[in-house]
């Protein structure tokens, strides 16, 4: 089975009340009639897999999908990817080509980063999506066509539109059925559960027996704000798999970027924590919180130094003597 295939097999994975939702949704969609969608979420929220969701859900699962990333073609090439050319309509057309909406037919063609769609050819689009017909690429005769359009963007398209970047009349055709993906930071648990996903899909991938996050992690999947969603989610386990050996994710495997971000209260913070919150009791007050944070310091910087006393200190900058003091008062240490 194909890396596509095995992630729609695996579905829209979370439990959050917006994917949820989401999820009945799409069902509801994918079976609809409904011959344009757009889909709006943040970078890695999992535009491409609703699409894909959106297409093997429908009656037209059999025929086609076809993709297309308005963003990574030049604007030049464009029309005729989509709609195909005549033989000779252009130097180099040396032979009729038949574009992916027409190969499409009776399927689904994804538009990705639609934004980045040309105006004028915007403007082809909105006549195809209203009369189902366009024109090969220096051919005089229209082409029927029974196609579902699935648009994805991570911009705000209205926003888009006042800035005259995207047709005002293009946005309120794709806005009638419309697919908001939350960011993964507000998913609640979610992160979680994801994590859990990955990581049995790659101990399978990589024969590995990884049992789970640490405590410390799971709080600071929690407290991240992750700007690349589940890809990043998705990326940095991957990376983890390849480069530890250890069997269970600690805080030493994530990067300074995320470790950084938390301990700084990153702005989807609801404790308004730092990276150590993890050990702060719920209702701690400042002598609770600041004990925890300097346990969870020193248990940190002995974890790094192999439980070697003065070499913790040293990365401590402050004295054996001084470190061996705090451990007693913070019961890390027995006397
Ligand atoms: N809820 C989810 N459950 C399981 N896997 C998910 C989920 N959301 C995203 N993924 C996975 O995360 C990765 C990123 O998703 P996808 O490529 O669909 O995001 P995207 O929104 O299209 O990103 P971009 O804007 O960068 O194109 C994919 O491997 C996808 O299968
Ligand atoms: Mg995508």
């Amino acid at each position: 089975m194909d890396r596509e295939m095995a992630q729609y097999n695996d579905g829209l994975i979370g439990q959050h009340e917006s994917i949820r939702t989401l999820r009945s949704l799409i069902e509801r969609v994918a079976k609809s009639p409904v011959r344009t969608v757009l889909i709006y979420g943040e970078t890695g929220t999992g535009k491409g897999l609703v699409a894909r969701m959106l297409h093997r859900g429908s009656s037209r699962a059999k025929r086609e999908f076809a993709e297309i990333n308005c963003a990574a073609i030049p604007a030049g090439l464009m029309e005729s990817e989509l709609f195909g050319h005549e033989k000779g309509a252009f130097t180099g057309a040396i032979e009729r080509k038949i574009g992916l909406i027409e190969a499409a037919d009776g399927g689904s063609v994804f538009l990705d980063e639609i934004r980045e769609m040309e105006l004028t050819l915007q403007a082809k689009l909105l006549t195809l999506l209203d009369t189902h017909q366009f024109r090969r690429v220096g051919g005089v005769r229209a082409t029927t066509v029974d196609v579902r359009y699935i648009a994805a963007t991570n911009k705000v398209l209205l926003s888009e539109v006042n800035a005259g970047h995207f047709r005002e009349d293009l946005y309120y055709r794709l806005q009638v059925v419309a697919l908001n993906i939350a960011p993964l930071r507000d998913r609640g648990d979610d992160v979680l559960i994801l994590a859990r996903h990955f990581i049995d899909k790659f101990n399978r991938q990589y024969d590995r027996r990884i049992s789970g996050l640490s405590d410390e992690v799971a709080q600071i999947f929690l407290q991240y704000p992750w700007p690349g969603n589940v890809r990043e989610l998705e990326n940095l386990l991957e990376r983890i798999f390849i480069l530890e050996d250890d069997d269970v994710v600690l805080p030493t495997h994530l990067p300074d970027r995320i470790l950084r971000t938390v301990r700084a209260g990153g702005p989807s913070s609801s404790t308004g924590g730092h990276a150590y919150s993890a050990a702060l009791p719920p209702e701690g007050g400042f002598h609770d919180a600041t004990a925890a944070f300097q346990r969870e310091l020193i248990v940190r910087a002995l974890k790094d130094a192999e439980n070697n006393l003065q070499k913790a200190a040293t990365a401590l900058k402050i004295s054996r003597h001084a470190l061996r003091h705090q451990m007693l008062k913070l019961g890390i240490l027995d006397a």
